[in-house]
């Protein structure tokens, strides 16, 4: 019985590490850091948001910053209102659908 136990808990282990790895190595995109953000997302706010999202923009969330972007990813469910196509807002030219699943997947990652 024990022999089983241990051979099932063996079972459960690997299978667990093997899962952690799948996602990671399966996605480009799905990588949950800095410099991605800088290569792929960063664009992407930079020319559609930051012009109203800047420090002058009085109580708008400031998207000019990583940090900025990851608190109103927190705080104010910056996600939602790019895939629920709130933002970028009426009369600024709509995101690319593929410009929304990176930043939805990137989200997703944090
Ligand atoms: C034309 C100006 C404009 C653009 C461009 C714009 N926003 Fe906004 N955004 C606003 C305004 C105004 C509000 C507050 C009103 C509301 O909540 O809808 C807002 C609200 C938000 C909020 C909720 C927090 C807050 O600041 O009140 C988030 C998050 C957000 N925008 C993200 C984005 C993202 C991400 C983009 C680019 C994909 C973007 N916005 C582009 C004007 C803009």
């Amino acid at each position: 019985m024990l022999r089983y136990l241990s051979f099932f808990g063996l079972f459960l282990f690997t299978s667990c590490t093997w899962n952690e790895i799948i996602p990671v190595s399966e996605s480009d995109i799905c990588i949950p850091e800095e410099q991605y953000y800088f290569d792929v997302v960063q664009p992407i706010i930079e020319n559609n948001c930051v012009g109203c999202h800047n420090v002058n923009s009085g109580s708008l969330a400031i998207l000019t910053s990583f940090d900025g972007v990851i608190y109103a990813l927190n705080n104010y469910s910056l996600k939602d209102r790019v895939t629920s196509l709130q933002m970028p807002q009426y009369g600024s030219p709509p995101l690319l659908e593929s410009e929304i699943n990176i930043i939805q997947k990137w989200a997703d990652c944090e």
